[in-house]
């Protein structure tokens, strides 16, 4: 099956038959984990080198690798790192390649992906440069959305929230681009909406959006994707603190839909806790996501499959 390139920095490198056959194999890889793993990684080692915060992300990258049968080699805060020495991301990376068979970086600066990706001597995953990309997280995404409403195309999403620096929004926008007849609903603030690569994008597909500022706009979408405020992006500090709050979503506003709720995660205030109960509420499930997807990814960039 294999995909057509050896590095994944951003979605817009990805085809429809791309998307598909990852989620294909990542749903193949649900029935490999029900069944406690396999060992079609073994001997390989996965790079797991984090320069910015991570949960979900790094635990699930590791848990797909150890669930293929693989090991990891890790680092991670700049601070412990030969980074902090003054060492180029690129030299970090020839580096690693020496030591493991594929690599997931984060790193908090845009295009320290591309940059990683062009001097990586085994394959390179962008596991979220800054405020550019996060395509991992926009695959389990569209796993995530095929999943709970059964198909894709045809779909209204609303993303919600810090379009200007949250990463996952644009990597899923240029996901949803490849299915037929979507409409985006972009809610946000003045000060944080979508960026014109993302603008540009849509208008050039002749993709159906609008950008609001009001949350009720995103109330009759199919998929509601709220986000956190992205407080380590803004340079004044204040700005922060008064738009930190801007959007809460309650369940209250939500009687009566079906709206699949998601979220990339961490929330912060953005969702009401009493919206954690509902049927709808995909967050939850939509991060268990996050270890088939990214097992399908490490096997197919690994030639396995
Ligand atoms: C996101 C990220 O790191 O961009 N988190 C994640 O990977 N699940 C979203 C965020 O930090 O707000």
């Amino acid at each position: 099956m294999g995909l057509p390139f050896t590095h994944l920095t951003s979605t817009k490198q990805l085809s429809r038959s791309d998307t598909d056959a990852i989620v294909g194999v990542a749903q193949d890889m649900e029935g490999i984990l029900k069944k406690g793993g396999c060992d079609l990684l073994r001997g390989k080692i996965l790079g797991s080198l984090f320069y910015e915060p991570s949960t979900r992300t790094r635990l699930s990258f590791e848990s797909a690798m150890q669930r293929l049968g693989g090991d990891i080699v890790t680092a991670d805060g700049i601070q412990f790192s030969s980074l902090y020495k003054g060492e180029s991301i690129e030299d970090t990376i020839v580096v690693a390649s020496q030591y493991c068979d594929i690599i997931a970086m984060r790193h908090p600066e845009v295009g320290s992906a591309d940059r990683a990706a062009a001097v990586s001597l085994v394959p390179f995953i962008n596991a979220g440069d800054g405020p550019g990309q996060h395509p991992t997280q926009a695959l389990l995404d569209l796993f995530t959305i095929q999943k709970e409403c059964g198909k894709i195309d045809g779909l209204k999403v609303a993303m919600v929230g810090d379009l200007r620096f949250g990463r996952t929004v644009h990597s899923l926008s240029f996901l949803l681009g490849l299915y037929d007849k979507i409409t985006l609903v972009f809610v946000s603030p003045k000060e944080l909406t979508m960026p014109e690569k993302v603008i540009t994008f849509c208008k050039e597909k002749g993709i159906a959006f609008s950008e609001e500022r009001a949350l009720d706009a995103a109330l009759t979408a199919d998929v509601l994707y709220m986000t956190r405020i992205q407080e380590e992006r803004f340079t004044d500090h204040s700005e922060y603190e008064r738009l930190k709050s801007v959007y809460t979503l309650k369940a209250a506003h939500l009687k009566g839909k079906r709206t699949v709720i998601m979220h990339p995660l961490p929330r912060v205030t953005e969702i009401a806790t009493d919206v954690d109960a509902l049927p709808n509420a995909a967050y939850f499930r939509q991060v268990r996501n996050g270890v088939p997807v990214r097992m399908a990814l490490l096997a197919m960039l690994l030639g396995k499959l």
